[in-house]
């Protein structure tokens, strides 16, 4: 199976608390709630307000792209805790990109963002045939990092000073995994 097989054939992915779905053009009002959380928004670093128009026309690109994967995450009650991605492929170097968000600060610090990225790394690399997933952490989200670290991602550096905070310059820190990589620390 080749990588944009296998991300064209998304699956539904289970952990122990969670179910990790196809996300579309059905989670826009969720989607759009997630979008409103400021907290979130300054600890991923966006700062475009998007329309509910443009997320739609993004939701709906999502199922059967062969380019991405893009995962809602549910809990045992089937509640919507947030969205968890592999992205900006590089077919050749078989390397993605991951993000996740959860969908509030009451649902950060419970292991679901965990939970769920290990999941979705252990799919990208045994699955997909990934051999590279990177991503890019601000300074200021310690949990963030402490969280890619228990999955198994490993600091490889840091780009200083990339964003403007306040009055304040925040370093973003470079971590990686390979499939070669022990899964969880
Ligand atoms: C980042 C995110 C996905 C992590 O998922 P999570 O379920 O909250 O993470 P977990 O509960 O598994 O782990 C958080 C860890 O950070 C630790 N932590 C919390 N605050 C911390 C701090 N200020 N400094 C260091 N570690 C901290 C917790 O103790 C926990 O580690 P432990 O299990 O060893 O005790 C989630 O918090 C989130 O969606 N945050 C908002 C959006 C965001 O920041 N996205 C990532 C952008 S790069």
């Amino acid at each position: 199976m080749t990588i944009r097989h296998a991300l064209r054939s998304q699956p539904v992915l289970r952990t122990e608390r969670l179910t990790l779905s196809q996300l579309g053009p059905d989670h826009l009002d969720l989607v759009m709630a997630g979008l409103a959380d400021e907290d979130a928004m300054r600890l991923t670093g966006t700062r475009t307000t998007f329309t509910r128009e443009q997320v739609g026309a993004h939701l709906a690109a999502l199922p059967g792209a062969d380019d991405r994967a893009d995962f809602a995450i549910t809990g045992p009650d089937g509640a919507y805790l947030g969205e968890v991605v592999l992205n900006e492929l590089e077919e050749d170097d078989r390397s993605m990109n991951y993000r996740i968000a959860l969908a509030g600060p009451s649902l950060r610090g419970r292991g679901f963002g965990t939970e769920a990225g290990r999941a979705v790394v252990a799919w990208g690399f045994d699955v997909v045939g990934l051999h590279r997933v990177s991503l890019e952490v601000y300074a200021f989200n310690p949990a963030a990092q402490r969280s890619y670290e228990k999955i198994g991602f490993v600091v490889e550096g840091r780009a200083r000073e990339v964003l403007r905070h306040g009055d304040q310059w925040i370093d973003a820190v470079a971590m990686s995994m390979l499939d070669s990589d022990p899964r969880s620390a």
